[in-house]
């Protein structure tokens, strides 16, 4: 039998250290024993941008980025996106288990019988711009929600943190709907708990005087299928984010505002409004091989929507989303930008530059074209990722707060920084270089 060590010999000192191997990990604080002598610190391990570094233990999602597999609780995503609906995958997340027909209808009505909001919630948002981007509105209104919720900060009562696990998943279609009506300057639709999860943020968003709002059944499966392919997506950068202010024992609704605000750059959510823009500044098929000739190029623009940290072969996600985009097109006609994205990815695949690097469609790459024919401006893309994500940021969060190895969230640094000197009186200063 192999031992499940790692022997480690440092040769300053030619002393050899036995660090314990669990689940495929030595723990770096294990490195701390590794010294030059009595004054040096320890040895630490330094990688930026957690390359190579679990940050925690998880039980929620799965990823093998190799195979291109991604499984909720160890339920495959194509399964559920087949099978499920987003309440369902939820509940899946929250709780552990695919839940009974009763607890399914119970969560919904729960879900269903929390989505409205303060009023003073809506004259907190009208303090915006006409022209505020609704996710900068979704992430301080999600803030805010903490000063509506005071027993939000009882992070270590169970019950208190699922109450506001659903406040947040009930809540964040509405917000996200009066975010989107803030900025095209209409009034705000409240939620009508008759309807789904889905349908009822399509007809807060679109809903102008109807008494009720006529939900096209494949748009509302649509979105409810890439609400699924949202729902979590573990250690990325806004769950990570999350995880990080939540360890301070901030209540849930700062730590997933932190969350949102992470999801907005264009390397992470805010990727598939970065893909529209950059669909129409192509603007034609034929001018894609050009295009992807300066993608190339040192100093060129990046393919949006293709890579990622994880997958090193295609997103299980993109495949579902690719082959819903039809569906949908059937509905609301054919997006034009598609024979763009169509074509980039035709020669990405086959471009050395690509295959080398293992950059495939990410999820972003189609859902924009999706969400565009469903007639949502881009500033509401990073809004629609925003939505379905809350549930595994949540429970995330969750996880962390109950993981008895888990404390604030504090790496060290490799200090690079000038050595101790003495002030110096700014008459006697010599101008710097910088
Ligand atoms: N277009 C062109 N080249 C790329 C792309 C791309 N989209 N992505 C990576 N590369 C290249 C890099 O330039 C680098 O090349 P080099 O080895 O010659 O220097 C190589 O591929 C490796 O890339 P890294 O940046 O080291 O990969 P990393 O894991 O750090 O980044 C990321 C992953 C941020 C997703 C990156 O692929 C990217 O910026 N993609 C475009 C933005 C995007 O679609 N983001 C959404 C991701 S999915 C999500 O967050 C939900």
């Amino acid at each position: 039998m192999p031992k499940d060590t790692l022997s480690v010999t440092d040769n300053r000192t030619g002393k050899t250290y036995e660090l314990p191997i669990a689940n495929g990990c030595i723990r770096t604080a294990d490195l701390r024993q590794i010294k030059t002598g009595p004054e040096d610190f320890g040895l630490m391990g330094y990688d930026p941008a957690f390359l190579n570094t679990a940050n925690c233990t998880s039980r929620i999602t799965f990823i093998d980025g190799d195979k291109g597999i991604l499984e909720y609780r160890g339920y495959p995503i194509e399964q559920l996106a087949e099978h499920s609906t987003y309440l369902e995958v939820a509940y899946l997340i929250m709780h552990g288990e695919l839940p009974t027909k009763k607890e399914l209808d119970d969560f919904t009505f729960l879900v269903m019988h929390h989505t409205y909001v303060h009023e003073n919630i809506k004259t907190f948002m009208d303090g915006f711009r006409y022209d505020a981007h609704p996710m900068s509105i979704l992430a301080s209104t999600v803030a805010a929600l903490s000063g509506f919720y005071p027993d939000a900060k009882h992070v270590k009562d169970a019950r208190a943190r699922r109450v506001q696990m659903v406040r947040m998943i009930a809540k964040m279609p509405t917000i996200a709907a009066f975010s989107y009506r803030h900025s095209m300057g209409l009034p705000y639709v409240y939620p009508n708990n008759d309807l789904s999860y889905v349908g009822n943020f399509l007809s807060m968003v679109r809903n102008i005087g109807e008494a009720k709002y006529a939900v096209n059944p494949v748009l509302e499966r649509a979105l409810d299928v890439l609400f699924i392919l949202h729902a979590d997506h573990e250690q990325n950068c806004s769950t990570t984010a999350t995880r990080l202010v939540g360890s301070s024992e901030v209540d849930p609704f700062s730590a997933v505002a932190a969350g949102i605000e992470a999801l907005y750059g264009p390397l992470h959510g805010g990727a598939n409004e970065a893909v529209l823009r950059m669909l129409r500044e192509i603007g034609h098929v034929a001018k894609v091989p050009q295009f992807m000739k300066k993608v190339k190029e040192a100093d060129g623009p990046k393919l949006m929507g293709f890579g990622h940290r994880v997958y090193k072969s295609y997103d299980p996600r993109a495949k579902v989303i690719k082959r819903m985009a039809e569906q949908v097109f059937e509905v609301t006609g054919k997006n034009p930008l598609i024979d763009i994205a169509v074509e980039l990815e035709r020669i990405a695949l086959q471009d050395d530059y690509f295959v080398k690097r293992k950059l495939y469609p990410n999820v972003d790459f189609y859902s924009g074209l999706i969400y565009e024919a469903m007639g949502f401006p881009v500033d509401m893309f990073p809004v629609l990722f925003a939505i379905p994500r809350t549930v595994g940021w949540c429970s995330q969060w969750e996880e962390m707060i109950t993981d008895d190895e888990q404390k604030i969230a504090r790496p060290r640094q490799v200090y690079l920084g000038p050595k101790r000197r003495d002030y110096v009186a700014v008459e006697k200063r010599k101008p710097s270089s910088t």
